[in-house]
């Protein structure tokens, strides 16, 4: 990403603002009113939609007046009016560089972040990105379809229609022959999972989970009851191993396994093709309803092809997915593919859940899949720069920490020198990163000697964290860090980790 805007490259984002606006002035974000308010308008526009994204330097004041045909005087109001509002910080020597407001109450709800975190502190917790170019512009659209829908009672407990067909697609494109009435639209991957253990588990049966896996679920899992039977996959090969799994599902009679095949999180692991035909063969023998969670299947960042979806070997599994980690975890979409068998079931399970998403995020949903390619593009340069950041500064800071470059995802599962997990996430807090010590992530306790670090953040500021780490592995390894029993559970109570 350049870290400045030309004059001419703002000039052409904001079209002609002019004082007698031309007809398509109204459609580029301009809006009405005099010109320093049609020119802070089509900036905050060109902002908001991540065309001009946050940390970036607008030119001078006085280098834009020349291309928007303004004088100095409307540019310098404009600018006034986006630094009042929160869009803009100009620092002297530094000119004016792009921010987004802060949202009354915090950018995140306490329950994600410390509500003491300041906002200079780096936040590790979430394997999120902000929102992606163009997410602001499939709202103005979904807004405008939003008439179609007001005749009716706007509950689509299964999802609206084109969005299920925008997904189905999706799955058939990737290998699985999908109808969209298997789709199942949900409150995120996480609804998903909900809905088909809702479905599937009852109170005491043994489900199988990978140790580690993600957080949230372990919460889901045992909230319905379930007994976790957890599998460990060998976190530096990145692997699952066969012959184990095999006999942990048939030693446990497991009735569901909860999967992560595709950049597994926290490991990254992704699954082989013959890996998944072995898995698929040995839940078909004992009968067990594999929960394959592909939330993030479409982020492989180094080119490569990625194996087909696991249910394409096993017609019985549940496939759970997200737009949380492509799209924008603010949407709260995600769904659940049923097996042909099952939909009736699922649709129910879901229903228990709540009535349905909110009809504007699903048309949201469908405008930015139809122009999927060009997000992910995006996303993967991202993540692609960040994973490449944090692991070259992880090596220079912190030599003696092993990690094993994830091919795809959105963190590195990190093994430390020693235990030390939950004791590095509390020093961390007082230089500035905020993380998810290792044990978040273990079904049945453990895993102190390892820690996830998400490379979701701008690659500028993940290039701060690996000497910030350094210092607190520091304060762990001369023993400055003095863990109570009240510190120890509230670094493992905190599991609402995304
Ligand atoms: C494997 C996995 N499943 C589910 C989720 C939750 O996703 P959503 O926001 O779609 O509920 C996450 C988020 O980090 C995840 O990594």
């Amino acid at each position: 990403m350049p870290s400045h805007a030309s004059a001419a490259r703002v000039a052409a984002l904001v079209g002609s603002v002019s004082p007698s606006p031309p007809a398509s002035v109204a459609t580029s974000g301009a809006g009405s009113g005099p010109a320093y308010a049609r020119l802070a308008d089509a900036l905050r526009h060109a902002i908001t939609d991540g065309r001009l994204p946050e940390g970036i330097r607008l030119p001078s004041e006085r280098e834009l007046t020349g291309p928007v045909g303004l004088s100095r005087t409307t540019v310098t109001r404009a600018y006034a009016e986006l630094r009042e509002q929160g869009y803009l910080e100009t620092r002297r020597g530094s000119g004016s560089v792009v921010r987004l407001p802060e949202v009354p109450g915090g950018r995140v709800d306490h329950l994600l972040s410390p509500a003491s975190l300041d906002s200079e502190a780096l936040d590790l917790t979430c394997t999120a990105q902000a929102a992606p170019t163009g997410l602001a512009e499939a709202y103005a659209q979904a807004l405008a379809e939003l008439p179609c829908y007001l005749a009716g009672t706007g509950y689509y407990p299964s999802g609206i229609p084109v969005l299920r067909e925008g997904i189905a697609q999706r799955f058939t494109e990737r290998g699985l022959p999908t109808d969209p009435e298997q789709v199942i639209v949900t409150a995120g991957a996480l609804g998903g999972v909900a809905t088909a253990a809702g479905a599937l588990v009852r109170r005491r049966d043994p489900v199988l989970v990978e140790s580690p896996t993600y957080p949230n679920v372990i919460s889901a899992l045992t909230g319905t009851g379930a007994r976790l039977v957890p599998h460990p996959i060998d976190h530096l090969a990145s692997d699952w191993d066969l012959p184990g799994l095999t006999a942990a599902v048939r030693s446990s009679g497991a009735r569901a396994a909860y999967l992560i095949p595709d950049f597994h999180n926290p490991t990254g692991a992704l699954m082989n093709g013959d890996q998944r035909r072995e898995l698929a063969r040995v839940l078909r023998a004992a009968g067990t309803v594999a929960i394959v969670d592909e939330s993030l299947v479409d982020l492989p960042l180094d080119g490569q092809e990625m194996p087909a979806p696991l249910a394409s070997h096993l017609p019985t599994a549940i496939t759970v997915g997200s737009a949380s980690k492509t799209l924008w975890g603010g949407l709260r979409v995600g769904w659940v593919r049923a097996p042909r068998g099952r939909v009736e079931e699922l649709a129910n399970s879901r229903l228990r859940q709540d009535l349905g998403t909110p009809v504007l995020e699903q048309l949201a949903t469908a405008h930015l899949l139809s122009r999927y390619d060009a997000v992910l593009a995006e996303r993967h340069a991202q993540l692609r720069a960040g994973r490449d950041v944090l692991v070259e500064g992880l090596a220079e800071h912190l030599p003696d920490w092993r990690v094993r470059v994830p091919g795809g995802g959105m963190a590195l599962w990190c093994a430390l020198p020693m235990p030390g997990s939950t004791a590095l996430a509390v020093a961390a807090r007082e230089h500035g990163v905020v993380l998810a010590s290792g044990p978040n992530f273990a079904p049945a306790g453990g895993l102190d000697g390892w820690v996830r670090l998400p490379y979701a953040l701008p690659p500028e500021r993940l290039a701060q964290v690996p000497a910030r780490l350094a210092a607190a592995w520091e304060d762990v390894v001369r023993g400055r860090v003095r863990l109570g029993t009240d510190l120890r559970r509230r670094e493992h109570d905190r599991r609402i980790i995304a």
